[in-house]
């Protein structure tokens, strides 16, 4: 039996979906039920159930997006760094592995190739790298789990949201045994206000960037995937493979879905920080090539987006 943390939550939802469909027994476990923030009754609650796996899909993650930790950072540390740590010690004592879901979000950029050299570019608005994303996709390359995060407050600048996100790995390294499955920006064909794709066609305007993506489904297949390969714990990044720009996707929008509207961009980071967002957001190419190479099968980001639009349930959406 799994023990799911968070299940009520965006993600959670999906990895009791995900359950039901392997008919994998699992307790979805709510905080008003069992307070799992706390040591005591977490510890006492795995003593009793005996899982053989703890899934944490619990977190802090700002709504309507994560300019709102900026206002609660007592409440994003806890849900961030202190229950990953938590849960952490937990499963230790009573000898339980588990996965934790953490981010893409704590790192700025991608590696690019320039002149046979490979660098670290962490501002990829500027003209000439995104113009290089859509010309030489194969120079542009992902952060890997063994680069350092270059967003987090041991990096500044960085937003409240991702700096704990950052600190949650760090609190939970090397104790017991766990896995850390990094999502970045999640999508899918369900219209729902925490949906990129749902995003993107509400924004007033949209903000052109480069990114890495999960599809909702693809992730939690591709975790649960892990640990039923017993694939080795440690971090792993998982995105579809790939990376989109905005444009990317917004052409796949009006191509796919002709919505009546038409887009428009910030004009520039100075623009968007001025008008539309508080704190620095994380945009990000990461690699994938650990998760592949564990045996797990996860779809190109193309094709997994095009089939969330040509599928898209756009009655089906959750404020
Ligand atoms: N959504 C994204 O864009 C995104 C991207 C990358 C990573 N992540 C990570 O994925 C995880 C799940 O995110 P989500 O989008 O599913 O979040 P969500 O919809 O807000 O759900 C999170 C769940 O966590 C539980 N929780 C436990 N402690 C909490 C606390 N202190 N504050 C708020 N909620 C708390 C709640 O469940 P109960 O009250 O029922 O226990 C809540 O339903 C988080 O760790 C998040 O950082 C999310």
């Amino acid at each position: 039996m799994i023990l799911l943390l968070g299940a009520s939550g965006y993600i959670g939802k999906a990895f009791a979906a995900e359950l039901r469909r392997r008919k994998t027994k699992f307790i979805p476990l709510a905080r008003k039920q069992v307070d799992y923030t706390r040591f005591d009754l977490l510890l006492e609650f795995l003593r009793r159930k005996k899982p053989s796996f703890v899934i944490n899909a619990a977190g802090y993650t700002g709504k309507p997006n994560v300019d709102a930790c900026e206002l609660d950072k007592a409440g994003t540390l806890l849900g961030n760094a202190l229950l990953p740590q938590t849960i952490a010690h937990a499963c230790a004592a009573a000898k339980v592995p588990w996965g934790h879901i953490s981010s893409g979000c704590i790192y700025s950029g991608a590696k690019v190739t320039v002149r046979g050299k490979v660098r670290v570019e962490k501002d990829m608005t500027r003209p000439e790298l995104h113009a290089l994303a859509g010309k030489s996709p194969e120079k542009i390359h992902g952060f890997t789990e063994t680069d350092t995060p270059n967003f987090s407050f041991r990096d500044l600048p960085c937003s409240f949201y991702s700096g704990t996100k950052a600190l949650g790995e760090e609190s939970m390294a090397g104790i017991g045994q766990s896995y850390v499955w990094r999502l970045r920006i999640p999508f899918d064909e369900f219209d729902n206000a925490r949906n990129y794709l749902s995003k993107v066609q509400r924004y007033q305007k949209v903000y052109e960037n480069v990114n890495s993506i999960s599809h909702r489904a693809d992730f939690v297949k591709a975790c649960l995937d892990l640990w039923e390969l017993r694939a080795p714990f440690g971090t792993y990044n998982v995105t579809n493979p790939g990376f989109v720009t905005t444009h990317h996707v917004v052409e796949a929008i009006e191509t796919i879905l002709k919505p009546k509207r038409k887009f428009e961009y910030w004009k520039s980071d100075t623009e968007f920080y001025k008008v539309a967002a508080k704190t620095p957001r994380s945009n990000c190419v990461m690699d994938v090539s650990k998760i592949l190479a564990a045996g797990v099968k996860i779809r190109p980001v193309e094709e997994a987006l095009e089939h969330s639009l040509k599928n898209w349930k756009s009655d089906s959406f959750q404020p």
